[in-house]
């Protein structure tokens, strides 16, 4: 461990509540909290958003407070993790898919406000594509939020064992456990994409909030891996034990090993 990256243990921010349910809702209201702090100031909310089941409840949450709490997210902008490589935006797996279905078709964002890697693109393009999508959210000052899942091997977006400190949005090789996971939503393994774009672990630790939400006893392990064990590359949410502005939201099941 490199003397940059001592963890910080002070300002670990633990949050555990008892279910998934109370979890979910307690992170929507973060997130809501921040769109409206953002409106009083008379700015954009720039929001990185996660995909999976994790966020799933969160996403609910967010959109009945649109619809019952008249919560607005005509200031927010999005910026998602990550995407398969290839995909098509029509495809029922792909993240766009995912996003509208979730969340977007339900609450008023203005759809030019919303990016999420397209990999339709070809592989001669793919970099500048990166490129392009590290210096828009640049171009809006940053994440002001990132919400996080974790893979079972520690991955944060697609940002597999491996990943450096330094990665920007760039192509990946999705890991064997990362593909194994994604059986249950391809069918087969040989539908699994074996490339996604995903933004980098540098850009996810400029972001100014930082929550890492996981839940269940699937997560116990790596939850317990990701606090506890040497940061390095080899379980990519180690890197964020190394910033004040994580938190990490836990149900009790998740929070078993810790
Ligand atoms: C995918 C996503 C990640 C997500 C992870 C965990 O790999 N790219 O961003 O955190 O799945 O998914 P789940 O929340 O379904 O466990």
């Amino acid at each position: 461990m490199s003397a940059s990256l001592q963890p910080n243990f002070k300002v670990r921010n633990l949050t555990l509540r008892s279910n998934a349910e109370e979890a979910s809702v307690y992170a929507a209201h973060k997130i809501a909290d921040l769109i409206k702090q953002k409106q009083k100031e008379g700015k954009a909310a720039v929001l990185g958003l996660a995909t999976g089941n994790t966020p799933i409840r969160i996403y609910q949450e967010l959109i009945r407070l649109h619809k019952s709490e008249s919560l607005s997210f005509q200031n927010v902008i999005t910026f998602n993790l990550d995407e398969y490589y290839p995909i098509s935006t029509t495809n029922n797996q792909s993240y766009t898919y995912f996003m509208n279905q979730y969340l977007f078709d339900q609450i008023d964002i203005d759809p030019q406000n919303i990016h999420i890697p397209h990999t339709e693109c070809s592989i001669a393009m793919v970099s500048h594509y990166c490129g392009d999508y590290e210096a828009k959210i640049a171009k809006y000052g940053g994440l002001d939020l990132q919400l996080l899942g974790i893979g079972r091997n520690g991955h944060i977006g697609f940002n597999e064992p491996g990943s450096t400190l330094e990665s920007t949005t760039r192509l990946v090789n999705l890991h064997p456990i990362t593909r194994d996971d994604a059986i249950e939503n391809f069918g087969t393994l040989e539908n699994v994409p074996e490339q996604a774009i995903s933004i980098g672990i540098q850009t996810i630790m400029k972001a100014k909030m930082i929550l890492l939400m996981a839940l269940g006893a699937r997560k116990s392990e790596i939850i317990s891996k990701a606090l506890n064990s040497q940061i390095s590359s080899e379980i990519p949410a180690t890197f964020l034990r190394t910033l004040p502005q994580v938190e990490y939201i836990l149900d009790r099941e998740a929070a078993a090993l810790i």
